[in-house]
Order: structure tokens, then sequence, then C-alpha cells
């Protein structure tokens, strides 16, 4: 909307603290009171940037987006639904949002530094991980993606490359950008049994056909239809658990185009040497109907996951990538 106004600049939300420490610091943050250093990574509409908060010396991961562009491009509903989704999301696998503010130009993201890259690079590094660290993963990925969609975010684009490492190597994950907030529906309603989908006037065609996430992680339903649900999150879960155990991610061709044709005809094969639980799973995972894909709940429940101690995930020591 080219009206919509831009992140506020005004306003922290209330933030809640554990008994006993320091109240947080709600003033508002500006370019000079951080140091930066390099490029952590970059986007079509961002940059992220190392930066040290000079008065502290903590570290942090800031994201710079250019306040033109994005109006230009019509992106500044993507831009408020990342900020609203990090707000929402606060889990310990999930990025932090710290602060934001904005100067003439730019917009600023103040996020939590994940000091470990992301696990595309891993991947590449070491061609695949052992099922242990697989499975380990996978489980930190299904009990992030739970709380998301428990408060009704679809994050549209689950990928390696947006499942950053931090300094323990737990996961965080990143790049709510293309995510969708589903209304809130009341307990038991219709909108509710349709994942709030009915209830939304905002998603007309034009509005779900705007978006499809990378060609490799892309759900069936979204190519068909164009219509994402939690489902297709579950859809591109099973392709990272693919892509950890062999290498590779399981619908890959030369172009997007064919791509998506191996993907709606669901054309991929599992090495056999892949573990025979893990390759269970992803068969359920890769159903066409996503109707009948396993919830992560469900996924919890299989038993290429079934000796994980889901609570204790966090405190944890993760089993080496190499
Ligand atoms: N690259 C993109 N976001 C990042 C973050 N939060 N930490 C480290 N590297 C990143």
């Amino acid at each position: 909307e080219p009206g919509a106004a831009l992140p506020a600049a005004s306003g922290p939300p209330a933030r809640t603290q554990p008994p006993g420490s320091s109240p947080p610091d709600l003033r508002k943050r500006q370019t000079k009171d951080f140091e930066f250093g390099g490029i952590l990574g970059e986007g079509s509409y961002s940059t992220v940037i190392y930066a040290k908060e000079t008065s502290t010396g903590r570290e942090f991961a800031v994201k710079m987006l250019d306040k033109h562009q994005i109006v230009r491009e019509k992106k500044v509903k993507y831009v408020n639904v990342e900020k609203d989704v990090l707000h929402l999301v606060v889990h310990p696998f999930v990025v932090k949002l710290f602060y934001t503010f904005q100067d003439t130009h730019s917009l600023y993201f103040v996020l939590e530094l994940a000091k470990n890259g992301d696990l595309l690079s891993h991947l590449r590094r070491y061609g695949r991980f052992s099922v242990p660290t697989a499975r380990f993963y996978t489980a930190e990925i299904c009990s992030a993606v739970e709380f998301m969609h428990s408060k009704g975010v679809i994050h549209r684009d689950l990928k390696p490359e947006n499942i950053l490492l931090d300094d323990r190597f737990h996961i965080k994950i990143t790049d709510f950008g293309t995510a969708k907030i589903l209304p809130r529906a009341a307990p038991g309603s219709q909108a509710a049994a349709d994942g709030g989908e009915a209830a939304a006037p905002e998603y007309t065609h034009k509005r779900r056909a705007s978006f499809v996430g990378t060609a490799e992680y892309c759900s069936p339903e979204l190519l068909n239809d164009r219509e994402a649900s939690h489902a297709s999150d579950v859809w591109a879960i099973g392709c990272i658990i693919y892509q950890m155990l062999v290498g590779r991610p399981p619908f890959k061709a030369t172009n997007e185009y064919q791509t998506f044709q191996l993907i709606i005809r669901r054309v991929f094969q599992i090495p056999d040497a892949v573990d025979a639980d893990a390759r269970a799973l992803i068969d359920r995972i890769m159903a066409l109907d996503p109707a009948e894909r396993p919830s992560i709940e469900e996924i919890k429940a299989q038993a290429f996951l079934a000796g994980t101690a889901w609570d204790s995930l966090e405190r944890q020591k993760p089993p080496n990538i190499s």
C-alpha cells in the first residue's frame, strides 16, 4: 500500500524480563551508538552488518533497509510484517529483535547476532550431516516452527540459508520478511478450522499470487493454487531434512521451471544409504496434498525424532557438525 506507514520510529513495546535482571534499556538507538563492522548478509532489500554497541560492547547484527527503495518497490507491508512477527515470535530458536530505529535514508533492525553463520554454509563445507546431527537440527527446527505456528505465523521461506547458528551452535531462524500472520481466530470457530484463511479479506487472489518462496523449498500447493499454509512450512522442513542427510535438496533442476516440474510431480529419490526412520519421515512429509502432510506435532512423534528430549534442546550440546 503506497500510503502505508513505515515502521514507527517511536514506542518500543513492553518487554518482560527474568526476575532479578536489570531493567531493559528502552532508549531509542542511533547509528552513532554503534561501531559497524563487516557485511554478514545481503538480500534484495536489505544488508545485514556486524555492529558493536560502543557503551556496552554488546554485539549485534544490524539489518539496514533503504527507505526509498522499500517505498518505490512497494515492500512497506513486508517490513512491517517482519517487525510484527519478530515481536510475536519470541523464542530461543528465533533471532531476537532488540531495537528498531531510522534515519533519513534507512531503517535499522538491531538483531541478535548468530556468530556461526547459516546452515547452508556448513552443509556446503561438510557435504552432509551425520544422522545424530541432522536429527538434532531437525528437532530444533521443529521446535521453533511449532511455536511460530502456534502464534499464527507461517514463515513461507524456510531454507538452510535462513537457519543461522549461534555461538553454541544452536539455531536462530531468521528472515521473516515474507512471513504471513494469520488473523486471530476464536478457538473452535470455522475460521480456526480453516486455518484462519476464510476470514481474511486481505488475502485476495492478487495478494496471494504475489509471493512464492525459494524454488527448491517451494511446496506444490504454492505452485498450483498459490495458497500457503502451515503445511507449506512443513514441506520446506522435509526438504531441509533431506538436504541435511543427502547434501543437496530433493528437488533441484537446471532452472526454476524444471525444479517446479519436479515438485508438482513429486519426482525425487531418497538414496538407499539414508537412515530408514528419516526416509519414512521425509516420505510422509512430502505428500502432494497439504491436508495429508503431518503437522509439526505429528512429526515430533515420528520414530526419527522419538528419542528427543524436547524440553531441554536449548541446554543440550549439539552433536558436531563436521
Ligand atoms: N546474517 C543475517 N542475519 C544475521 C544474524 N542475525 N547474525 C549473523 N549473521 C546474519
